[in-house]
């Protein structure tokens, strides 16, 4: 099969590559403003004819879409722009799959929840999301299924790999520099190490598997806080920093964040047959990837 992957030099996209370098499928990789790596094409997601030349010129049977508009942040205050890439370039890309008769794998996440619940989120709530990226995430979701298209939307959370700017790298840097870090500890939900993500996108390529339809969560196992997760940073990694607890008001911020977004991820397991890896034995795994003075 022929796959198209845009997002190629984001964090999940060069993750993606790395696993599929011998792949039986023909990767086409796409990149935007970062610099050109490899033999990767340039795409802007928002520009249709660029986009359906791309898939017809490649004969494409498969779009993975890992670009999107990622700065919660920013996107409070730039919101037209995180609409543009977050939903009306996935209807681009929906359709454009559609007309191709390809499949769309689209990647969406939990913060199109509210995090009011106190038990894991399927795939059946109905989304309510706080934020400008929460909305435009959501507004792409009804864009892949206003669509018609064949699609996957797979919800993932708290990505993080040894690529691209992530919480795991900054409390990794941060605690060897420093000797006391703050972190928040009212917002629970599940980290995924984008490698475990970039295999189950390789599930979903594998025979059969790509007429089981459907929106899914995917993240890693368990539940923790982001201050749970700092601390475990500092545990495998042996950096030497005290790490306290603290309240999300104390960091102000923009954007709010669901203080509760742990995905159930039954449905994954039993349409695909597969085992999600517990949070902390990916950490483990991704921390002695990036560096050899993890106690393992
Ligand atoms: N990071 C997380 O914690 C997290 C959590 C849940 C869900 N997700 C979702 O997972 C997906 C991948 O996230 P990530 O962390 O890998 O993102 P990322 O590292 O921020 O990468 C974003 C990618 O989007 C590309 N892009 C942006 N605007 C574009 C445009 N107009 N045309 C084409 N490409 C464009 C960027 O290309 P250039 O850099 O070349 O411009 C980059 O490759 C996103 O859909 C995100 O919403 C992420």
């Amino acid at each position: 099969m022929n796959v198209l992957v845009t997002g190629g030099s984001g964090q999940l996209g060069r993750v993606l590559m790395d696993v599929t370098k011998y792949s039986e499928h023909r990767f086409i990789y796409t990149y935007f403003s970062s610099e050109a790596c490899g033999d990767m094409v340039r795409l802007d997601i928002t520009d249709r004819a660029a986009v359906e030349k791309v898939v017809k010129d490649h004969s494409i049977d498969v779009i993975v879409n890992c670009a999107g508009y990622t700065d919660v942040e920013r996107a409070e205050s730039e919101e037209d722009k995180a609409f543009k890439i977050n939903a009306e370039a996935v209807a681009v890309l929906a359709e454009a799959a559609k007309s191709a008769d390809a499949v769309l794998i689209h990647i969406s996440t939990d913060y199109v929840f509210d995090g009011n619940r106190s038990e894991p989120y399927d795939e059946d709530v109905a989304p309510a999301p706080l934020s400008a990226y929460g909305r435009s995430k959501f507004a792409g979701e009804l864009a892949v299924l206003a669509s018609g298209v064949r699609y996957f939307i797979i919800r993932t959370s708290w990505l993080y790999s040894s690529y691209g700017r992530n919480f795991v790298k900054t409390i990794l840097t941060k605690s060897a520099l420093l000797p006391l870090l703050k972190v928040v500890s009212d917002q629970v939900g599940t980290p995924t190490y984008a490698g475990d993500l970039a295999e189950f996108i390789l599930t979903l390529l594998e025979p059969g598997n790509l007429s089981k339809t459907g929106i899914y969560n995917y993240t890693n196992e368990g539940v923790c806080s982001w201050y749970d997760l700092a601390c475990e940073v500092c545990e495998l990694s042996g950096n030497l920093c005290e790490v306290t607890p603290c309240k999300t008001e104390e960091f102000p911020v923009k954007a709010a964040r669901p203080h509760y977004s742990v995905l159930d991820k039954s449905k994954v397991k039993v349409t695909f047959g597969i085992g999600v890896p517990y949070w902390k034995d990916s950490l483990r795994f991704c921390l002695a990837e990036m560096t050899d003075s993890v106690s393992m």
